[in-house]
């Protein structure tokens, strides 16, 4: 999604400006821009493509100045053109960049063209900035300006906007849409997360919604949505700084395949012992675990496929009723709230729009508590929500997800088990499942060392067009993940279906064109699968199967085989998702597709 920088200092800012939009890149984006503002006025360069093309621009016609805003641009209303990327200016006056969506945008433009304002972008950023130039003609100070004109849109934002002849200051603003403040040494920044300003500062303040914040050399001065002054905390990051280094890897999601059996050991780190689930880990509030009788959990995206892993574990080791629902479903109907329901959501980013309105819908709806289980601890998800599991997978760059995710399900196991023990688990059970998951990381580790193999497998798979992944059990929403994987970075046409509706339908697809993923664990649905395996194999179907050797499956005429690690059945979904992670690396590779930054996608989904 889009993403803002913004700095204010005593030194030029272009370079701080690129190097943090080339931080943003990863967020998902497909045109950038800047302005600049000094003496002689506000100067902008704009361009469509990659950062590198802004850059280009810069070397051909520098701009200096000490005052600055930048964009990536990722499109919503308009094609990704030179005219719609922003900075938006209104006249020579003011120029602003801005991430969300206005929905109230087509009749603010229609007042703003009675008044005899001229649109130049099909945006509907554009009228935000033409908004305060009109309100500046009664009201001349930015900073009221700014005010008056945010309280007339609807819909999400984040903003920087900067005005000629003031050289001084610089105006940011959120509501929706993310947006932190980076505190300097006589210099003050903004942007939408903490990882484009590292190179520059590790000092934070996170504004809350409705925030205004007016940043100049050595002052940030917050207002809250009601205009009143706020003191916000300073937080220092702790996150890894290599996280932005790729290392020895060639991209970002190979890297973070390779981080997995460290992360999910920093997620257990403390929330287990030798025998039990830590239950301090939800903090000192986690009286709702004797107290909840059903749970909801909601997500988007890979995110959602973790929290159907999820229903699978709940219902078989607490026996408590649990639904899972994409969030942009959830927050658009009405919903019954059983008595004493847990609501849970879970994000990597706690930014994704959809995912943040749910949970502010579900605290209007009498849950017992809400629970984020969540990557990134400074985010809106964390900070509006009751209670928060991280999943401490460190920052991940690639849009396609990976570490997030197992990290994920590992902390919604060590949640599955704290309910069960509340409901009935035996000490005897905890202890084991505990046991197996401080395997965990060796088992994922184990389950890397078939890199080799799965590349020359994807050789012979990078030429279909289509792919089908099959699964049961916690399998079938491990399908939906490895089937997403594919699509996003080598934009194969996949689906997933639980192997036993193949015949409902599906199987009329398969042919000798049709490539059939299965999961195949050696547990009790195993003899069920190989049936299914059967139907696909007598139409001339060719099998990629993921199983460990106590299936006794092997490669043979149209069998393709993958051996992943024999784990106790808790385990499975979780080493069962890197080969597959693995396999849409390599295809993608391949292909020669863009694997940190596939087209159309966005890292932090902060629209809806
Ligand atoms: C996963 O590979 C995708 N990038 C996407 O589905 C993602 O999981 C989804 O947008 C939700 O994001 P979140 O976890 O940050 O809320």
């Amino acid at each position: 999604m889009c993403g803002i920088v913004g700095v204010i200092a005593c030194r030029n800012v272009s370079k701080i400006l690129i190097e943090g939009l080339s931080r943003l890149e990863y967020r998902g984006y497909d045109s950038s821009g800047i302005a600049i503002n000094n003496e002689d006025g506000v100067y902008s360069h704009r361009a469509v493509g990659k950062v590198q093309a802004l850059k280009d621009k810069f070397e051909a016609y520098p701009l200096d100045g000490k005052i600055g805003i930048a964009h990536t641009r990722w499109a919503t209303h308009g094609k990704p053109t030179e005219a719609n990327a922003h900075p938006h200016f209104s006249g020579d006056d003011l120029a602003l960049v801005h991430n969300g969506i206005i929905e109230n945008h087509e009749p603010l433009r229609r007042e703003l063209k009675a008044k005899g304002y001229e649109f130049k972008s099909e945006t509907d950023t554009e009228v935000i900035v033409h908004l305060i130039h009109d309100a500046m003609k009664s009201q001349p100070d930015l900073l009221k300006a700014v005010q008056a004109s945010l309280a007339k849109l609807e819909g999400a934002f984040a903003i920087g906007v900067v005005q000629k002849d003031d050289n001084e200051r610089f105006i940011a603003a959120r509501k929706g849409s993310p947006l932190v403040v980076g505190v300097g040494i006589e210099e003050n920044f903004v942007a939408s997360d903490q990882l484009a300003l590292l190179h520059v500062t590790d000092q934070f303040i996170f504004l809350e919604e409705g925030d205004v914040v007016e940043l100049s050399r050595d002052q940030v001065t917050i207002y809250d949505a009601k205009g009143e002054p706020q003191e916000r905390p300073i937080s220092v990051f702790n996150h890894n700084i290599d996280a932005t280094d790729k290392g020895e890897y060639r991209h970002y999601m190979m890297k973070e395949i390779y981080e997995q059996p460290k992360v999910i050991a920093a997620c257990l780190d403390g929330r287990i012992s030798e025998t039990k689930v830590l239950t301090s880990c939800f903090g000192a509030d986690s009286g709702f675990l004797k107290e909840v009788e059903n749970i909801h959990i909601v997500a988007c995206g890979t995110s959602y496929h973790a929290g159907m892993v999820a229903k699978y574990w709940i219902e078989d080791l607490a026996g408590l009723p649990c639904t899972v629902e994409v969030a942009s479903e959830y927050r658009y109907r009405k919903v019954a709230v059983p008595k004493n329901t847990l609501f849970l959501t879970l994000s990597q980013s706690g930014e994704t729009a959809d995912t943040l309105a749910a949970l502010r819908m579900a605290k209007e709806l009498g849950y017992l508590t809400t629970l984020a289980i969540c990557n990134v601890p400074s985010s809106t998800l964390v900070r509006e929500s009751a209670l928060t599991l991280l999943t401490n997978a460190g920052a991940e760059i690639g849009v396609a997800s990976t570490k997030a995710f197992t990290t994920q399900l590992t902390a919604l196991l060590i949640t599955s088990i704290a309910i069960a023990v509340e409901n009935g688990l035996s000490a005897e059970k905890e202890k084991e499942l505990v046991q197996a998951m401080r395997s965990l990381p060796a088992y994922v580790d184990l389950a890397l060392k078939e890199d080799a193999h799965i590349k020359n497998v994807a050789d012979r798979f990078a030429n279909k067009h289509n792919a089908l992944f099959l699964g049961r059990g916690t399998m079938f929403p491990i399908a939906l993940e490895g089937s997403l994987k594919l699509k996003e970075i080598s934009y194969i046409h996949a689906e997933a279906y639980p192997a036993g509706e193949l015949k409902h339908g599906p199987l009329a697809l398969v042919d000798e064109n049709m490539p059939i993923i299965a999961l195949v664990p050696h547990n009790d649905m195993l003899d069920k699968l190989k049936s299914n395996l059967q139907e696909v194999a007598a139409r001339g179907g060719e099998l990629y199967v993921f199983a460990d050797k106590d299936t006794d499956l092997h490669s043979e005429e149209n069998i393709i085989f993958t051996e992943v690690p024999k784990v106790d059945s808790i385990l499975e979904p979780i080493v069962h998702t890197i080969p597959l992670q693995l396999l849409s690396y390599h295809v993608a590779v391949v292909k020669g597709t863009d694997v940190d930054q596939p087209r159309n996608l966005a890292k932090s989904v902060t629209v809806e």
